[in-house]
């Protein structure tokens, strides 16, 4: 049985007004009619109901939106408090071992933005095969930036559609590190979206070193269950390493596979990647919500509560909310991330 596993976990904080620690970007219609949780739903709602990690303060808004477009029972699983991917996943494995013999997760964060379902599906497919062939896969997509933020992999062959041996698998290197890696043609990005065996990637994790796992476990099978939430049983989840799946996992495991994606994939780290990953005007300007637009050229407005008119702009972004409103030119919306840091300051 295929098991998607959607991890629901950060505050994306560069995407502020819309994405706050109380209420993330994952929980936004960012873009099409659906939050980026119900997006990534949709993308694998031809296997099993997902189980969805998340933290406790967004169970209410998580469960509404996951009702909203499934029907079927999901399996919420609260952590009490974060431990980064490692122990979210493996959480997961214990719950999907519960439910099911032999289970294969699709993992997926719910906040990455891919444009191109059907060669997802292709790419997710490859990756299944390889998974049932005892791998762990991982989905590298092709680099066109020396982005720093990104974990990089180099593999046999970057290109092969069934996918290939990782041979190095490098967790957010340097910048000079990342330009060599773009150079060499031979690197993908890591995108955070991995397809596991269950037992296999339980079986890693105990062997590279995982000696939280017992804790793992127990934090499942003393989790008190809450109306439809699982929740974990604080001291156990506690006492797991505060580690993500790259360091725990892939970048040691011999068992580690590549299988390349090429789908308009974006983990929409800031306005600005939202705005290249969407559909533009002639004049390259991205529309979303009530608008008005004159002689604007390659810009991103988004409204939510009030109508925009925009007129003679040049690469401005224009970010409306009920309570905060952004103005920011497109290639400095990095730095928004100092808003963020100012206003908590005020506090
Ligand atoms: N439930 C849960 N609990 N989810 C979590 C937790 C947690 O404690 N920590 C992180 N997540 C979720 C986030 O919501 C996000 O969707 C995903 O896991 C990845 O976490 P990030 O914190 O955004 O990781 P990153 O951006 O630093 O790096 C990872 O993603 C990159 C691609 O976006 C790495 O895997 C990189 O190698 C990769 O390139
Ligand atoms: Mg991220």
């Amino acid at each position: 049985t295929v098991v998607p596993v959607i991890l629901s976990g950060g505050s994306g904080t560069r995407l502020w007004p819309k994405s706050r620690k109380a209420y993330p970007k994952q929980l936004h219609k960012l873009y099409g009619d659906m939050t980026m949780l119900q997006h990534t739903m949709k993308r694998v709602q031809q296997f099993a109901p997902p189980i969805v990690v998340c933290n406790n303060d967004q169970r209410f808004m998580v469960a509404s939106q996951i009702a909203e477009i499934d029907s079927r029972k999901a399996e919420i699983i609260l952590e009490p408090c974060a431990r980064n991917t490692a122990p979210a996943i493996a959480v997961a494995a214990y719950r999907a071992k519960q439910l099911y013999a032999n289970p294969i997760l699709v993992v997926l964060a719910a906040d990455h933005l891919i444009s191109d379902l059907n060669a997802f599906h292709g790419a997710l497919e490859q990756a299944i095969v390889a998974a049932e062939q005892e791998r762990l896969v991982a989905f590298g997509v092709i680099p066109h930036k020396p982005e720093t933020g990104y974990g990089y992999i180099q593999s046999e062959n970057a290109t092969s559609a069934s996918g290939s041996k990782i041979v190095q698998f490098v967790e957010k290197p340097d910048l000079a590190t990342a330009q060599s890696y773009l150079a060499a043609g031979t690197y993908t990005w890591n995108s955070g979206m991995f397809v596991f065996p269950a037992d296999l990637l339980l079986a890693e994790v105990a062997s590279l070193g995982g000696d939280w796992l017992a804790q793992c476990e127990a934090s499942l099978v003393n989790a008190e269950t809450d109306l439809d939430f699982i929740r974990l049983a604080e001291p156990e989840f506690a006492q797991c390493e505060n580690i993500s799946i790259d360091y725990a996992v892939m970048e040691k495991t011999p068992k580690a596979w590549m299988v390349p994606l090429d789908a308009g994939w974006s983990d929409l780290g800031s306005w600005e990647s939202l705005w290249e990953s969407s559909a533009k005007d002639e004049n390259g300007n991205a529309v979303f919500g009530d608008a008005f637009i004159k002689n604007c050229t390659g810009s991103l407005i988004h409204s939510e509560d009030r109508f925009v008119a925009a007129i003679g702009l040049e690469n401005i972004a224009i970010i409306e909310s009920d309570d905060a409103l952004l103005v920011v030119n497109r290639e400095a919306t990095q730095d928004v991330k100092y808003v963020v840091d100012w206003l908590k300051q005020q506090d």
